[in-house]
């Protein structure tokens, strides 16, 4: 194993990936980087443990993704978002990381990773890791080391004595009342230590104190050694978490909850913009053209724009949370189903579009390894529509402006899954929240037909490859089952079919690389408040694309004059085919370039 401080600091003034003859294979093939290269680059995001296995253990890996590069190749995607494959204990899928410069066992070997960088590199893809850091695994040495009293780490941490006046390790002597991401209180007392430590997310998921500089510099240092690695970037998980207010103080309670929210007490600090800043500078993100991405929960239209601003070298773009809460109660009861309102959808990214229009930069997505299927959420996954809503809500996604997400199988369709009972769930997140609802009197029907449709396993089943044994994902037993719909919906088949989501999904990636105007166009919404139609405009140097879609199961018509004629336009892309008229067949989308 190779570690941080014993790398090349990649801090150069190179802007492309090559680095000197001594770098790893991934640094070697030389990989373009121009300036703001990731403005009509389509991003697709990977999450190793359920993509592809090559050694019949179950769980996916860097193999098997290198032995499927080739179907992203054909997508025509321009970069990799791989979701964490470092050494990790895999308490919550390796966003618990015990050593952020070494891969775990489970998906391969640094050689792996670099034969990954090297293979994807000379396909002309990118690769942007997954940076965990607002917190480590309780198994990574830092913690491991801070955990001891009087360590000079001790600090790394948000150590902290029990309340006053109560006794450590009983309920209520929490330092403070936050609930963590994953139900229970925020803080665990630590025999050890004698002393309680934060942890926002699992138990084995302590937050690193950034207030302490020795924690950045370390985070910044591993940054530039898998910059020298040859990686095209970053994506930050939770990074609006990191800057925590010095003073942890109870958070305001709903009536009845014996915890408060911690996330609202911690998100968007008052350091977060100066640590980003300092970030960029140290690892030299502008320099090197590396994309970033952060995460961030509770982040509004003004944060981003301040956090996206070019002049405050921050990010390139964040992802917001926004718009895939719509349908879901506040975070206590993130399970409950809140039916979709489409107008408060559309009006929400018309915001996001209209806020960063001048300054900063959006990125665009329905799905990722948090979130259910987009397909079944937004769309309709009975057989007669899901092909049709599936293509339908990737050109509504990918006419917007900003940065494309394509989660792994939204390129096919995929849907949710069927979960029996809680025993069929994986996620930590679900059976945490089971196990705390019911034991708190929760009706347990009422708590599974929640998770079923909004958890987080839904978006983990394994990649549906053909109609083999397995959906061709695993000659083993999958770690989370298959899909019982990958007989019909899988890559083979979407790939042979000229019609098929796959193929639509292509030709809406070729065009952001081909027409300007869907890259940078600027952004108008139509029919604002029709509760079916989706309608919108793109417009750059007297060139307009309108995009017209029904984004529901039943017919619809486009009032009268509500969108410009058609009738000479140049049809792009459509669902269903060379229609123009006002009458919208069901899940009926169409892409116009006029004049
Ligand atoms: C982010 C990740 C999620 C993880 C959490 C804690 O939200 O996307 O998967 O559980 O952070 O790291």
């Amino acid at each position: 194993m190779t570690t941080p401080s014993s790398a090349t600091a990649a801090a150069t003034t190179s802007d492309t990936a090559s680095e000197p003859s001594s770098a790893p294979a991934g640094a070697l093939v030389t990989v373009e980087r121009p300036e703001g290269w990731w403005r009509n680059a389509v991003v697709y995001q990977i999450y190793p443990r359920s993509f592809a296995d090559s050694n019949g253990d179950g769980t996916g890996d860097i193999p098997g993704i290198i032995a499927h590069l080739d179907h992203l190749a054909e997508l025509g995607v321009d970069v990799i978002w791989l979701s964490p494959v470092y050494t990790s204990p895999m308490d919550d899928n390796g966003y618990d990381i015990a050593d952020y410069s070494d891969i775990d066992p489970l998906f391969g070997t640094l050689e792996d990773m670099d034969e990954l960088l090297a293979q994807a590199h000379r396909r002309g893809i990118k690769i942007l890791m997954d940076l965990v850091v607002n917190h480590t695994s309780d198994e990574h040495p830092w913690f491991v080391e801070s955990r001891q009293p009087g360590s000079a780490k001790r600090d790394w941490y948000w150590w902290r004595p029990a309340r006053d006046g109560h006794e450590p390790g009983t309920p209520g002597a929490e330092p403070t009342n936050w609930v963590s991401a994953f139900s229970g209180p925020a803080w665990h007392w630590d025999e050890e230590a004698g002393a309680y430590y934060l942890h926002l997310f699992t138990r084995k998921q302590p937050d690193l104190n950034w207030e302490n500089p020795e924690v950045r510099e370390a985070v910044y240092a591993m940054m530039r050694w898998w910059v020298a690695r040859g990686v095209d970037g970053f994506r930050m998980d939770v990074i609006n978490f990191i800057s925590k207010p010095t003073e942890l103080v109870d958070a305001p309670t709903q009536d009845g909850q014996p915890l408060g929210d911690g996330f609202e007490m911690v998100a968007n600090g008052h350091r977060l913009q100066e640590f980003l800043a300092e970030m960029n500078v140290a690892v030299g993100l502008d320099e090197h053209h590396l994309l970033t991405v952060g995460e961030m929960p509770g982040s509004t239209v003004e944060t981003a724009r301040t956090l996206t601003d070019r002049a405050n070298r921050g990010l390139n773009m964040v992802f917001t949370f926004e718009h895939v809460n719509l349908d879901r109660g506040p975070r206590g009861s993130k399970f409950s189903h809140v039916p979709l309102d489409l107008v408060a959808l559309k009006r929400n990214l018309e915001s996001w579009q209209l806020g960063l229009a001048e300054v900063g930069w959006n990125s665009l997505y329905w799905d990722n390894h948090d979130q259910p299927r987009a397909v079944s959420r937004f769309g309709d996954d009975s057989p007669e529509h899901r092909s049709a809503s599936a293509k339908t809500l990737a050109s509504v996604l990918h006419m917007h402006r900003g940065t494309p997400y394509v989660y792994q199988g939204e390129e096919l369709g995929m849907t949710n899954t069927q979960f029996a009972g809680i025993s069929d769930y994986r996620d930590v997140e679900a059976l945490n929240y089971h196990a705390d609802a019911v034991g708190r009197g929760a009706d347990p029907e009422a708590v599974l037909a929640g998770l079923a449709s909004h958890s987080r396993d839904n978006a983990r089943t394994p990649m549906q490859w053909d109609d083999t044994h397995q959906a061709g994902f695993t000659e083993g037993i999958p770690w989370l089952s298959v899909n019982p719909n990958y007989v019909t919906v899988n890559a083979r088949a979407e790939v042979a079919d000229p019609g098929s989501v796959f193929h639509h999904t292509r030709k809406l990636i070729a065009l952001r690389h081909e027409l300007p105007v869907v890259a940078e166009g600027r952004f108008a919404l139509l029919l604002g408040d029709d509760p079916q139609i989706w309608a919108l405009t793109r417009t750059l140097e007297g060139r307009t694309l309108l995009l017209v879609a029904n984004v529901s199961s039943q017919p619809a018509t486009v009032p009268d004059g509500a969108v410009a004629d058609v009738s000479t336009a140049q049809l792009l892309l459509a669902t269903h085919g060379d229609r123009r008229g006002a009458d919208l067949e069901p899940w009926e989308s169409r892409i116009f370039l006029l004049g």
